[in-house]
């Protein structure tokens, strides 16, 4: 496994497993526990999500020491606030079965996020969580929560994929030391990722697939990837990436792939910002 080392000295798993639409309990703790029998230490999840507790469940199971792991959780939108995040991270570290998460990242800037990452950087400096970061955070309102706070955050985690590369979000947050994670690293298999020609020509000279070079991409250019999948040999398929190195030329190819928006929604569409924030007032029992 390669790591990135964050702004703290933390080191981060540059792959990791991501548990995103799999809220069955059984399912996920089975998809988690063979995610750990591949090799992956690194586990992706949120309060929103609602298998925390099933990935508490795995990693248990698993006999796997808990330093080996780096476990990643969300504070949701109905969370957000000093009392209520503090609470919901605690509740957190209990579904999970954890003295400490080794991350906790505010899901959405949405609701009191000062709030909410008061309380984060409270339980970081108690030894609670090793580090602290943000998703869903663009330019605008993560330079305004760097200006405004005490801790940068260690990690933005962002859609990013080859259709959508966030190369200039990119350059922000390197301009003030925080890594960037990529969610939805295959795009979810919008855009027709998994038989993108460009890609299938690529994989073809490596012997790899789609997959593999999408996340390849990624991880040579320093970005965090967390793919999911419910499937063993996919999970293989994709932990497969560290055996070859993509040409500069090849890079350069993909990197015409950028369309530089997303392939799902913006943060920023007022149509969008509403379905959020009323989802997050609804809360999540
Ligand atoms: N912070 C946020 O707001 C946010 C938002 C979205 C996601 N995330 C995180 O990022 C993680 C990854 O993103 P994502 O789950 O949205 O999407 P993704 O990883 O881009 O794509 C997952 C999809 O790709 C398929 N897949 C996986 N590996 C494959 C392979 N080797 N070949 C062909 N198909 C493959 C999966 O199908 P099968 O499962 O059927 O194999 C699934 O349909 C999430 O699980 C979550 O932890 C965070």
């Amino acid at each position: 496994m390669e790591y990135v080392t964050l702004n703290n000295g933390v080191k981060m798993p540059i792959l990791g497993y991501g548990v995103y639409q799999i809220p069955d309990h059984t399912e996920c703790e089975r998809c988690v526990l063979d995610a750990i029998s591949v090799g992956y230490r690194s586990i992706d999840t949120a309060q929103a999500y609602r298998n925390e507790e099933a990935v508490g469940r795995a990693i248990q199971k698993s006999g796997v020491p808990r330093e080996e792991f780096f476990i990643t959780t969300k504070v949701w939108i109905s969370n957000a606030g000093y009392e209520k995040a503090k609470a919901s991270i605690e509740e957190s570290m209990r579904k999970l079965q954890l003295d400490y998460l080794d991350l906790v990242l505010i899901h959405q800037p949405f609701n009191d996020y000062y709030g909410t990452y008061r309380a984060m950087v409270e339980l970081y400096k108690a030894g609670n969580i090793k580090a602290i970061g943000v998703s869903n955070f663009y330019p605008d309102r993560y330079i305004d929560l760097v200006q405004f706070s005490e801790v940068v955050p260690s990690v933005n985690q962002v859609e990013t994929h080859v259709f959508n590369q966030q190369v200039k979000a990119n350059e922000i947050m390197k301009k003030y030391n925080t890594q960037i994670e990529s969610w939805g690293p295959f795009a979810e298999g919008r855009n027709e990722l998994f038989t993108n020609a460009t890609l299938q020509e690529i994989g073809n000279k490596y012997n790899k697939s789609t997959a593999q070079i999408a996340l390849r991409y990624l991880i040579q250019r320093g970005v965090v990837v967390i793919p999911k999948t419910v499937n063993k040999n996919r999970m293989e398929e994709n932990f497969n990436v560290f055996d070859f190195e993509l040409s500069t030329e090849d890079m350069d190819q993909i990197a015409t792939l950028d369309t530089g928006e997303s392939s799902f929604f913006s943060h920023q569409d007022p149509q969008r910002v509403e379905f959020l924030t009323n989802y997050g007032k609804k809360g999540l029992e």
